[in-house]
This record gives C-alpha cells, structure tokens and sequence, in this order.
C-alpha cells in the first residue's frame, strides 16, 4: 500500500535550491528525496519508480543533464510526470523538453503557490492515466471472460449433439465425455500450457462430431462392418471439420479432430500421416479414444478387462500411437485412471 503523503523526486545541482524545495515540499505535505544530479536521478527511477510520484527536475546539470533525465523517464516510466525547473535563460529549451515529454516547466525562482498548483495538475494528470489504465484492463479482462463464456456456450451446445447421438447407443454413451477427460490428464501430464489444455478439452469432447453425419443404423451396428460400411465410418473425421468449419475460434483445433484416427506408423486415415506430420493434440486423442473404445461394452463384445486394454495400449506404440503419448498415458492410467475404475467396479 502506498502511503497518502505523495513522494516528489526533487533533482537540482544546487544545494540551495534543494534545500528551499525539499522544506517547501515538506511545508506542504508531501515526502521528497532530493538528487544532485541526473545519474542520481535516474538511479532513484529505477529504483523507486512504483513510488516516486511526481520528479521536479533542473536543466543543467553536470553529467547526466536534464533533457536527459527527462527522456529517461519518458521512455520508461511515462505514468511520473516530469516538472522541468528552469531559470527565464532556458524559457525556450523548457518548451523543447515538453515536447519530449516533460509534463510542464516552473522558472527559478519559484512562488510556492506556482509549486502547489503544478504539483496537483501532475498528480491529478497521473491519477487519470492510471485510473484509464486500470479501467482499460479491466475492460479486457471483462470481454476476455465474456468471450469465452461465449465459447463454451457454444461448444457445449455442439457437442450436446454427439452426446445426444452417443445416448441413443448405451454402448457409446459418454465415451466423447470420456475421451475428453483422459485428454486433460494426459495434457497435465505432458506438460501443455494452461491454453493448451483447454484448447485440447474442446477438441476431445468435438473428436467425433462427424458421427451427426453418419446413419445411425451404421453407427449402431452390431458386430463386423463390410468394405463399404467401414469405408463410411471412415469420413467421419472429414465430416466433423465441415461442421466445426463455421465456428472460426475453433478453427485451430480442425486438424486434432481431422486427423485422430491416424497412425504413428502411417497406416490410419484419413490421409495417412506418420510421427510428427500427425498433431500432437490428435496423438493423445487417438490414444485416450482407443483406450475409452476398449474398456466400454459393446453391442458384440463385453468392456476388455483394464490389464488386457492396457496391453494394447502398450503394443500400439510406435505403430497406432506416438511411445511418447503412450509412456504419459501409462502413468496417468497408473496414477489416476486404474484406481478410478477399480473403485468404480467395487460393488
Ligand atoms: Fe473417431
């Protein structure tokens, strides 16, 4: 908290004049450190500049010079205003200064009345920058929220279709649910930056969106697909980034839904990427989507038991998964997935 008395930076070679500023300052209510000159000065700056309020400040000096000062404080604390103290000689540089920066100029000798009234006009001048600054920042943060308020509005609604597609099948209800929540474990995991790990819960909980595309009868089907009811499945990537086309804050996550299904070693689809050509959010999607398709029951089959999902899991690296996902994904099983589920299937 910064004290009510205000702190005047008062820099002046001579002795005198520092002396009669420092006592009229103190005389008035405000706090003061004095400077003989600019280098002082500008070490003052740096170092106290979150509490020095207002600079009043001599021209000539030896060393470091005003005009100096001056621009040193502009450029790098532009919110504490400069007052230039200048002898009727220097009247013309006095005005040159402004134009640099300075906040406005008092001539020696000066009448305290004139002191007192500049003093508020700085520090009224300063308030209203900071208050406009604050208000500013405030702003932002307010439609930074609201925006993506907005966004997850709109995302929830998205993907209330695909859940609402997985309803129909109690065989993949809440598996995109699912997907997206190993998802955000594995993207702790890994390390992913706070954005990251958001932008990856949008695009597990999306991943499947292409399904709204497909019949449900295909969708549903039980047992073995033929040629041509897989190659139908097969689009659903393609399809969910023509629906999530439109919705351009989402349009740098079209690649993670595009490309989940693809292979470390190539063989996926829908176009064959290998290693590092495959996005790196797709790489663990593919990962948790696999995991969550095993250990859910089927129309033709029973949920594989955790140890032989994991097996598969553990097979598929190099091949179907990047080893560095699977390596991240197998201690998130071990740490927060198998005791979930375990206590889950407890009676
Ligand atoms: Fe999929």
């Amino acid at each position: 908290m910064r004290n009510d008395k205000k702190l005047i930076l008062v820099v002046d070679d001579e002795d005198d004049i520092r002396e009669i500023l420092a006592e009229t300052l103190a005389g008035l209510g405000f706090e003061y450190i004095t400077a003989s000159d600019g280098e002082e000065a500008i070490g003052y700056l740096d170092q106290h500049h979150d509490i020095i309020d207002v600079v009043i400040c001599d021209l000539k000096m030896p060393k470091v010079s005003g005009d100096e000062v001056i621009a040193y404080g502009a450029k790098n604390y532009p919110l504490i205003p400069i007052i230039i103290l200048t002898g009727f000689a220097q009247l013309d540089m006095a005005l040159d200064h402004i134009r640099l920066g300075a906040f406005d100029y008092m001539t020696k000798p000066f009448r305290v009345k004139e002191l007192l009234f500049l003093l508020k006009r700085a520090l009224e001048m300063r308030q209203l920058q900071e208050d406009k600054i604050n208000y500013q920042n405030t702003l932002e943060i307010k439609i930074e929220e609201a925006t993506q308020a907005l966004h997850d509005q709109v995302v929830q609604t998205v993907s209330s279709f695909i859940l609402a597609i997985e309803a129909k099948d109690r065989y993949t209800q809440g598996h995109s649910k699912r997907v997206a929540e190993y998802s955000v474990l594995m993207a702790k995991k890994l390390g992913l930056s706070e954005d990251d790990q958001a932008d990856l819960h949008y695009a597990a909980q999306l991943h499947d969106i292409g399904k709204i595309g497909i019949s449900e009868q295909l969708l549903n089907k039980p047992g073995r697909l033929n040629v041509v009811e897989y190659e139908t499945i097969k689009t659903h990537p393609s399809k969910g980034v023509k629906i999530l086309e439109p919705l351009d804050f989402l349009g740098h996550l079209l690649p993670a839904v595009e490309f989940h299904h693809e292979w470390y070693d190539g063989n996926g689809y829908p176009r064959g990427l290998a290693k590092e050509e495959i996005p790196f959010m797709a790489r663990i999607i593919a990962v948790c989507d696999t995991f969550d398709a095993m250990t859910s029951e089927r129309s033709y089959r029973k949920p594989l038991p955790l140890k032989i999902a994991i097996q598969e899991i553990k097979d598929g690296s190099g091949t179907q998964f990047d080893p560095q996902v699977v390596t991240a994904f197998l201690e998130v099983f071990k740490e927060t997935l198998e005791p979930k589920m375990i206590s889950q299937k407890a009676p």
